[in-house]
């Protein structure tokens, strides 16, 4: 009889897991069952639907460059002494610990990582701004991207910035 009790046990441990898996599977997924508009995709009616007045950033938002396409991009922020001045902390914080402070490439990470560009070299001064402000905000080869924590205007003063410290 002990066999009996066996399958009895099976059936029910098997059945268990079956209703769990059912249950499961379903509430995992459910979010997904919701009409939606996927993007690129039609609203019923074929409007397209706007955004609630507010809603829209007033800033960010960047298309997808290649270092050459972004090298091809305007400054649009002139070299002012207040633009200079928005730069300057901005590259303390962010560029400063591998280019050096003076942009010299002398930072306190080089010895421990990479040497960093001396950004005041004549090679990296002959590039164009667009092509400082791209690689701000993708990065190098080595370099980090820090298109999350600069925006798009910020990078614009502080390759301004880079620009005054070659001026030096
Ligand atoms: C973690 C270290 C590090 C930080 C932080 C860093 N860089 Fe760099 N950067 C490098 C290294 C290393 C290179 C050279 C290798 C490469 O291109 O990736 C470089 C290259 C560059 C170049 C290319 C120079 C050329 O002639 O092609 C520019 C421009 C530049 N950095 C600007 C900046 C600016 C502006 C910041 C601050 C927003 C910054 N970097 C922050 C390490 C860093």
């Amino acid at each position: 009889m002990k066999w009996v009790f066996l399958v009895v046990v099976l059936i029910l441990l098997a059945s268990g897991l079956l209703m769990g898996a059912v249950v499961a599977s379903n509430w995992t997924r459910n979010f997904a069952n919701q009409p939606k508009l996927m993007p690129g995709e039609e609203p019923p009616g074929g409007k397209p639907l706007l955004m609630p007045a507010g809603t829209l950033p007033r800033t960010g938002g960047e298309l997808a460059r290649t270092l050459e396409q972004g090298s091809r991009m305007k400054n649009p922020v002139t070299p002012t002494p207040e633009s200079v001045a928005r730069g300057k902390p901005l590259y303390a914080i962010y560029c400063a610990p591998c280019h050096g402070p003076e942009g010299a490439g002398d930072g306190p990470v080089g010895p421990k990582f990479i040497p960093a560009t001396d950004l005041r070299q004549a090679a990296t001064q002959q590039k164009s701004d667009g092509y400082l402000a791209h690689y701000i905000g993708h990065g190098g080869a080595i370099m980090p991207a820090y298109g999350e924590a600069i925006s798009v205007e910020e990078r614009w003063d502080i390759v301004n910035y880079v620009r005054s410290l070659a001026a030096r």
